[in-house]
């Protein structure tokens, strides 16, 4: 049986190759300077700020950051008890006499 070499992945790849910038530096920005604009990754660490054909990888995880954190707003709101719904079910559904 013939197998496939194992797909090496970088762990920190260049992204904007005109800066050499990596993914971890610009998620770095984006995540403490709450980042919602490429312009303002650009500002931050030259992503971007050249050819411009990192731009929709930049957005990719200024977008993946968003969606983070409402993930993390919606897990840390408590989770209200259910109201006693059975209860008005049986009663619609079983009328005491
Ligand atoms: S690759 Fe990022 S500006 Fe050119």
């Amino acid at each position: 049986m013939k197998t496939e070499p194992p797909i090496e992945i970088e762990e920190d790849e260049i992204i904007c190759n005109c800066f050499q910038i990596t993914e971890n530096t610009i998620r770095y920005h984006i995540l403490k300077n709450d980042i919602n604009q490429v312009e303002d990754v650009t500002s931050a660490c030259e992503a971007g700020g050249n050819c411009g054909s990192c731009h929709i990888l930049i957005q990719l995880f200024i977008d993946q950051n968003k969606h983070q954190k409402k993930l993390e707003q919606v897990l840390e709101q408590p989770v209200s008890k259910p109201k006693n719904h059975n209860r008005s079910f049986w009663k619609k559904l079983l009328p005491s006499s």
